[in-house]
């Protein structure tokens, strides 16, 4: 079944899905809508979440009905993502910016097969930037754009990396990097991170690496688009999902960038193994950077694991 998935077709779809899931998410209002919470009060969901991904899910099991699904709202503990083909799904990723209507909000949809993305599609819906790729044929950015504020807007369709010839990555100190908070906030993952965030961008006489700023922008899905893009040098999280991951990794990789874990030493971590290390394309500096960033990694890294 996995040699006759069309991947053309298949992507076709879910910029469809992409572009109609991303009108419901603007047509919601998320100042009323009905938000609940998942593992404490910052881990939120919101009805349109859940609609999206009823939606999601409809689709694209009446074109590919013997395709798994693996989606954050309908995740249940112990669901492990197999080598069958599998639509993953994070309806809105980036929800705790929906609820606060900061627009840095997306549908993230990808299709993996032997548990590797071959089809990812990113949707901001407020921005109308869409982010797409599929395995082998390069990664694009579909944007509205004009020359000028009077020139009439155009829809532009640009290959990923912005620039052809991405510059030489020159060391953290040299980086934008982007970093998220989550919403576990005790326990060890919790002291690894914020030690880390110390670390990185504390000054060179406290030991850190003095990095030119932290981001974070509240999207693993946007974040790993923001370095296919060459906007970001260093993405590095841990505690995200499949679903969060799986389209951006893809949109990475396709525009030249690479994917390692966020623990020292693995240089092949796996879509659903919730520690990733993004790197933006770069024809020299890609493999320093990471032993630079592993280096500062309080012992025994993060514990989370797929
Ligand atoms: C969250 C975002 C965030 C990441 C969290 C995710 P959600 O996804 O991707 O950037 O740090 O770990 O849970 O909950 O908005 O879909």
């Amino acid at each position: 079944m996995a040699d006759q998935v069309n991947h053309k077709e298949v992507h076709g779809l879910l910029v469809e899905v992409a572009l109609a899931a991303g009108d419901m998410i603007v047509a919601a209002q998320p100042h009323i809508a009905t938000v609940g919470t998942k593992q404490n009060s910052a881990d939120l969901v919101t009805e349109t979440d859940k609609a999206v991904e009823q939606y999601a899910i409809a689709l694209l099991k009446e074109k590919y009905p013997e395709f798994d699904f693996l989606g954050e709202e309908t995740y249940t503990t112990g669901k492990k993502l197999t080598d069958k083909p599998t639509f993953i799904c994070d309806p809105i990723d980036g929800t705790v910016n929906f609820v606060h209507t900061f627009p840095n909000v997306c549908i993230s949809l990808a299709l993996a097969i032997h548990k590797k993305p071959v089809v990812g599609v990113v949707y901001n819906p407020y921005t109308t930037h869409l982010y797409s790729a599929i395995k082998g044929q390069g990664s694009f950015l579909t944007m509205p754009f004009r020359s000028k504020s009077t020139a009439p807007i155009e829809n532009r369709r640009v290959r990923l990396p912005h620039n052809p010839n991405p510059p030489p990555l020159g060391g953290l100190d040299k980086s934008l990097v982007a970093v998220e908070w989550g919403s576990h906030r005790t326990g060890h993952n919790w002291d690894v991170k914020y030690e880390t965030f110390a670390k990185l961008a504390g000054s060179r006489e406290q030991g850190g690496k003095m990095v030119h700023s932290l981001r974070s922008m509240g999207s693993a899905a946007l974040n790993f688009c923001a370095v296919a893009a060459g906007q970001i040098d260093v993405y590095w999280e841990g505690g995200c999902w499949a679903w969060d991951v799986a389209a951006g990794w893809l949109i990475l990789t396709e525009a030249g960038g690479i994917v390692v874990d966020a623990n020292p030493g693995n240089w092949s971590p796996t879509v659903d193994g919730r520690r990733y290390m993004a790197v933006r394309a770069a024809p020299t500096g890609q493999r320093e950077i990471v032993e630079e960033f592993w280096s500062i990694i309080p012992e025994g890294g993060y514990n989370y694991s797929a």
